[in-house]
């Protein structure tokens, strides 16, 4: 099992679409471990967004996240990462599939509604910064495999 930190970002929020995001992803099998209310501080955003430092989006980036609250996530589940990131969408909203959250919801590009980690490496630091550890809940679903 494998976990990222999703987020809702202020546009998603903004936009009244907390519960269908939810729903996506909870439809695709994954499993919410952690979830908060969140309005990013500059220093947070910072440290979210630090292998952007430097780029020319960058101020806008760290304006658009502190802009309003999110809904900070960690989502579990087998290869997670890849798996959010393909149902999340691209990036560039001209190239976002239908089917995907920012292919069916988002029109306009940089408001891409979502965020997902893009490593391990990325996820992992990601979490630290908006959940300590004892804010991680261990559940089981009670799911059988397929066998
Ligand atoms: S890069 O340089 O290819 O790694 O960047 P990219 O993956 O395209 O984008 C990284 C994150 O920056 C956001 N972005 C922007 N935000 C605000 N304004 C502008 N102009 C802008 N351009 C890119 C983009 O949505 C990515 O955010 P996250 O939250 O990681 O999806």
């Amino acid at each position: 099992m494998e976990r990222t930190f999703l987020m809702i970002k202020p546009d998603g929020v903004q936009r009244g679409l907390v519960g269908r995001i939810i729903s996506r992803l909870e439809d695709k099998g994954f499993t919410l471990v952690a979830c908060k209310f969140v309005q990013v501080t500059i220093e947070q955003a910072e440290f979210h967004y630090n292998e952007h430092v430097g780029k020319d989006f960058f101020p806008n980036l760290v304006r658009m996240i502190t802009s309003g609250p999110v809904l900070a996530m960690v989502w579990e589940g087998d290869d997670i990462i890849t798996l959010s990131r393909i149902l999340i969408g691209k990036t560039n909203v001209r190239e976002a599939q239908p089917g995907t959250i920012r292919g069916d919801f988002a029109a306009h590009t940089p408001n891409n509604l979502i965020h997902g980690s893009d490593s391990v490496e990325s996820s992992t630091r990601e979490i630290r910064n908006f959940f300590d550890s004892n804010e991680l809940v261990n559940y089981d679903k009670g799911l059988k495999p397929w066998i």
